[in-house]
């Protein structure tokens, strides 16, 4: 069995800071969101991985999974030229896939509790295609399936306009080699790309079974600024430690699971888990209110901030409330004025931002 990590794609929705990141290496409690795929599958029991990368993006993804970790995993990278749709990445990987049944796995998605269970139910069971589902409230944005009363897919559609269910296509896909045979007869969506979605419908009137399997815990697809917010709100609350590896003064106080990594200097501060702080950092004088993750390097003096994602290197000072906020790396936050307004901020890297 092997598996298809798709990273390519060019991520307009993350804008700004898509400019200079690929989306799948925004990170989410201090972590890559890549790397939770990259466990999960390995979780499964599944170490030939195949990852689709962009030519922007693609020497980016390869340095973070290669620094990243040993990962106990053979990664075979594959470029596909012009992010063409999730089928035609799957097209672009054939010659890797080869005839092996395969796990897919979209990059930028985060689900609870890990994929274990549904590879199991796909080698035990053996359909053509094994798909998840999780109820939404706005199934417009993704790939819909209909089921029939025995839990059969009978439909599906990409982002209907009257969605015919509220089943969302979660971006987790098991497929049997024959995918390849349905992705040769889909012509490209009205948004020109060869839809996965497509490929699946199109197994059915070829006979073949297409298995569903409704995800129990959190599904995060991490498009936007505010999915990025929610994906690190759910990770800290399920993951978030009690483990202080830097300094904490004596006047600061914390409470709650909050991690601190070596290096880091915690000064007259309140913290209220959960929270994690990567390593050398300075936090001085400042209240870090519950789900918020501040990368390594940053430096925050008379700050109070919650609900936050700042990526590394990062400076703020005198800001007295900012919150649901994403920070790109390096970005410069200062305050000139007396204002008490919280700041709700979405910054690309190396921003300055001085009011
Ligand atoms: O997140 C679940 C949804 O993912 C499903 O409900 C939809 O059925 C499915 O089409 C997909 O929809 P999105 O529009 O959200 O897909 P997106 O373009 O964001 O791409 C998903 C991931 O795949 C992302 O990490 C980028 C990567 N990608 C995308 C395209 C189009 C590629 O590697 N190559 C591509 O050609």
């Amino acid at each position: 069995m092997k598996a298809l990590i798709l990273a390519g794609g060019k991520g307009t929705r993350l804008r700004p800071l898509t400019y200079t990141t690929a989306k799948q290496l925004i990170p989410v409690a201090n972590k890559p969101i890549i790397f939770f795929v990259l466990e999960q599958i390995i979780q499964a029991g599944i170490f030939d991985l195949g990852v689709i990368i962009s030519p922007e993006t693609g020497d980016l993804i390869r340095e973070a999974l290669k620094k990243g970790s040993s990962w106990g995993a053979k990664i075979t990278y594959i470029i596909q030229e012009e992010p063409l749709g999730l089928a035609h990445a799957v097209k672009t990987a054939q010659d890797y896939l080869k005839d092996d049944p395969f796990l897919m796995f979209l990059g930028d998605n985060l689900i609870q509790g890990g994929v274990k269970k549904a590879v199991e139910d796909f080698l035990k069971e053996d359909p053509q295609a094994l798909i998840m589902l999780k109820e939404v409230v706005n199934p417009r944005a993704f790939g819909v399936a209909v089921l029939n009363g025995n839990n059969q897919v009978t439909r599906l559609i990409e982002k209907p306009k009257d969605p015919p269910s509220n089943l969302a296509l979660v971006g987790i896909y098991l497929f049997s080699p024959v995918i390849h045979q349905a992705i040769s007869r889909i012509k490209p969506s009205w948004r020109g790309e060869l839809e996965i979605t497509d490929a699946i419908q199109e197994l059915l009137p070829m006979g073949y079974q297409v298995l569903a399997r409704k995800v129990e815990g959190w599904w995060l697809d991490t498009g936007k600024k505010d999915d990025i917010l929610e994906a690190n709100r759910a990770v800290l609350d399920a993951y978030a430690k009690s483990e202080i590896k830097g300094e904490v003064d004596e006047s600061s106080h914390l409470s709650g699971r909050v991690e601190i990594a070596e290096g880091t200097a915690i000064k007259n501060s309140v913290i209220r888990g959960p929270v994690v702080i990567d390593k050398e950092c300075l936090v001085e004088n400042c209240f870090i209110g519950p789900f918020t993750a501040i990368g390594e390097g940053s430096r925050l003096y008379n700050v109070g901030i919650e609900h936050a994602v700042v990526l590394e290197g990062c400076e703020i000072r005198d800001v007295p409330r900012i919150e649901d906020s994403l920070l790109g790396k390096n970005a410069r936050v200062c305050r000139a004025e007396n204002s008490r307004r919280a700041l709700r901020l979405f910054l690309g890297d190396d921003a300055e931002l001085v009011f």
